[in-house]
């Protein structure tokens, strides 16, 4: 198992002041496995990813584990990937030198230095290694946010809206880029979105969270094949019935 959570609880908000945001939230994700988490604006999503990145401690009771080890801190082997990728890079910096942050500290120059190479082709960007972020598109900054979280070839990336402020034709490229690096890496992924055709197309299952403090509202299977192709995979049977039933729960929870 990837990642366990038992009975998680999580407050927000000054110590006195606070507030929970979710509660009693149990979920399992496998190794290699890919679930979207949903559920309206300010319902707790990117709190349970805090939660699961080890960068909100969840209260008393809780259990959060990655890979069996309890999450007391951020984990070795989980990376990051935010919406905002404007202020995720260093604009200063070359894409390479992005990229290759994570590394520093943990590998020789050399080594590096063939990382950094070896994951900009894997996202196709090795010709924009000397650019800096400001001079490329918001998709190929996207590009470079997903290169510097797989650089260190993690078990698992939590990725909180990252394809959300694309334009249509980039979003798809993106999921499928996203598919085939995760597949060929067996990289579990767990991704929030507010775009339920991009959560179903993407994933084993879609968690929709619903309640105040929330809980887990439903825990969609969504049976596609893989390798699954933008026109076949979204007339299929299987990707209409999941849409309708999480289409069906979020409306449900608002
Ligand atoms: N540092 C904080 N202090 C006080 N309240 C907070 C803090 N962080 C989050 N919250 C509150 O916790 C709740 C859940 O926030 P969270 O960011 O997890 O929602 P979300 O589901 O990710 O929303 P969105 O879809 O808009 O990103 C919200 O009501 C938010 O206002
Ligand atoms: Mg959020």
């Amino acid at each position: 198992m990837s990642f366990e959570c038992r009975s998680v609880r999580a407050d927000v908000g000054a110590v006195g002041a606070n507030r929970t945001v979710l509660d009693d939230v149990s979920l399992d994700v496998a190794s290699g496995e890919f679930v979207s988490i949903m559920g309206r604006s300010g319902v707790g999503k990117t709190t349970l990813l805090r939660v699961l990145a080890g960068l909100q401690e969840p209260s008393a009771g809780s259990t959060v584990r990655f890979e069996g080890r309890p999450v007391d801190g951020p984990p070795d082997g989980v990376s990051l990937v935010f919406q905002d990728y404007t202020s995720a890079l260093l604009p200063w910096r070359t894409v390479a030198a992005n990229v290759e942050l994570p590394l520093e500290g943990h590998l020789s120059k050399p080594e590096r230095s063939e990382r950094v190479a070896a994951t900009l082709e894997m996202v196709g960007l090795a010709d924009r290694a000397n650019d800096r972020p400001p001079q490329l598109s918001g998709g190929m900054q996207q590009r470079v946010q997903l290169a510097r979280a797989l650089a260190s070839r993690p078990a698992a990336l939590l990725m909180d809206e990252p394809f959300g402020a694309l334009d249509a034709l980039t979003k798809s490229d993106l999921e499928d880029e996203l598919l085939a690096l995760v597949a060929e890496t067996s990289t579990t992924v767990v991704f929030v979105t507010h775009d339920i055709d991009e959560a179903v197309y993407l994933s084993d299952r879609v968690v929709v969270l619903g309640g105040e403090p929330a809980g887990i509202a439903a825990d969609v299977v969504v049976d596609c094949p893989r390798p699954r192709t933008q026109i076949r995979t979204r007339e299929s049977a299987e990707f209409l019935a999941a849409r309708s039933r999480v289409h069906e729960v979020i409306f449900g929870t608002r």
